[in-house]
């Protein structure tokens, strides 16, 4: 027998806390054996070395609507969230699904080289035509064979801030997005937040879909929504099907209405997404000195159970004109502004944007290399996970579905000594 691809001499990534040396053997779209040593050959084979062979990562925070448009009518320069706001409010009048996909099909692909093979994406269902989430639905379709694709319905200007927006977020729901989303500290009232919140659970108890709130993005520690999150999830039974995106006001609260919180959390098992590259640079803007790192108490978080992943948010849009796609690049901020420096600590860094980040997408059960579960997997240049993140390490190859996806030949430096 011989099978259609083996990957040999691989430090695996089974699982968080496990590596072990092994060959790993794909047959079609699945991975069919893994071996200390398999003795049978593979129609293709590649040595990796000893070098780390992971679960793909996962962007499980990003916005493919408003990617790749920095500078569109005009640069964001208070490099304020709310100015970022009113310059894609200006760009999206002249949005198409073509100039949609365009960018996002561009972006998925940037993500892909380096490894991302399951991205969660928010469509700003705000607009009255639907544009965004017709073109990122169909990028969806089209990307099916090489990327997981999830759209959320995110009403980016407030579901109750005009009559018609409760009405499209529903509609966009019914068209197939995955996920319903929410933004209650953007509603005009604290009232209006609340019954956001609860709208949301509605929407996604009605047809069956999973939540992504934006929530407490802001620094003002009078922004309490999640409490309503976490009361909901709790009520509804929802649990894990539930995430709560951002909630940068978690690391204003006073520590003890922190701790009551945690004491909820415990019972709810909701996901939190953090974005730090997005935090660290949009959050405490208004702070003099000390500024606030304007980051959700990740460290806290992890360390109570909950399930935690990081997102790249945006990538060179109205609220950040950087980022490259790389998920490397946020564990690494997160390491530092969340000051997770121990070893166990940048480990989970590493976690938070792979196996956290696919529990959080609820696709946990055909992730990770096993047999007999979908072939994605990615070979990195380093041998473990704390290098990986040290030296943002390249994704030498790419495996989606099977096949070879991608493959960056890492940049070598020669140092001529005298
Ligand atoms: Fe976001």
């Amino acid at each position: 027998m011989s099978y259609d691809l083996i990957l040999r001499n691989c430090r695996l990534l089974r699982s968080p806390d496990v590596t072990e040396t092994a060959d790993v053997a794909l047959s079609g779209k699945k991975i069919a054996a893994i071996a200390p040593r398999i003795e049978a050959p593979g129609e293709t084979e590649y040595d990796v070395g000893g070098n780390l062979v992971s679960p793909p990562f996962v962007e499980s925070h990003i916005h493919l609507d408003s990617a790749l448009t920095a500078g569109e009518p005009r640069p964001n320069e208070s490099g304020t969230l709310f100015e970022g706001i009113s310059i894609w409010e200006e760009r999206k009048k002249s949005l198409t699904v073509e100039d949609v996909k365009k960018r996002a099909i561009a972006t998925l692909k940037l993500q892909a080289q380096q490894g991302i093979l399951f991205v969660r994406t928010h469509a700003d269902v705000s607009e009255s035509n639907l544009i965004a989430l017709r073109g990122l639905l169909e990028v969806r379709e089209a990307v099916k064979d090489w990327m997981t694709l999830q759209v959320v319905a995110f009403p980016q200007d407030g579901i109750y801030s005009r009559p018609e927006n409760e009405l499209l977020l529903e509609k966009a729901i019914e068209m197939g997005a995955d996920v319903v989303g929410g933004i209650p500290h953007y509603e005009f009232t604290r009232e209006d937040g609340v019954k956001s919140v609860h709208r949301t659970f509605e929407l996604a108890e009605k047809y069956d879909r999973l939540i992504d709130i934006h929530c407490d993005e802001i620094d003002d520690e009078q922004s309490r929504f999640l409490e309503v999150v976490v009361a909901c999830a709790v009520r509804s039974g929802l649990g894990a099907r539930v995430t709560a995106s951002h909630t940068t006001a978690f690391a204003s609260y006073p520590n003890a209405y922190a701790l009551k919180l945690m004491g909820l959390l415990g019972r709810s098992r909701i996901n939190f997404i953090a974005n730090p590259l997005i935090n660290i640079t949009l959050q405490g803007r208004t702070d003099t000195y000390p500024k606030r790192r304007g980051i959700t108490r990740v460290k806290e978080l992890w360390k109570n159970g909950s399930n935690v992943s990081f997102g790249h948010d945006c990538i060179r849009d109205p609220w950040y004109g950087l980022g490259t796609g790389n998920m490397l690049d946020v564990a690494h901020m997160a390491v530092h502004v969340c000051q997770m420096t121990g070893l166990s600590e940048i480990d989970a860094c590493y976690d938070m944007v792979t196996g956290n980040g696919a529990k959080t997408l609820s696709v946990e059960n055909d992730y990770g290399i096993e047999v007999g579960k979908t072939a994605n997997l990615i070979v990195l240049n380093v041998g473990n996970r704390y290098e990986a993140i040290r030296m943002r390490s390249p994704v030498r190859q790419v495996f989606s579905r099977g096949k070879l996806l991608a493959e960056t030949k890492p940049v070598q430096s020669i140092f001529y000594d005298g």
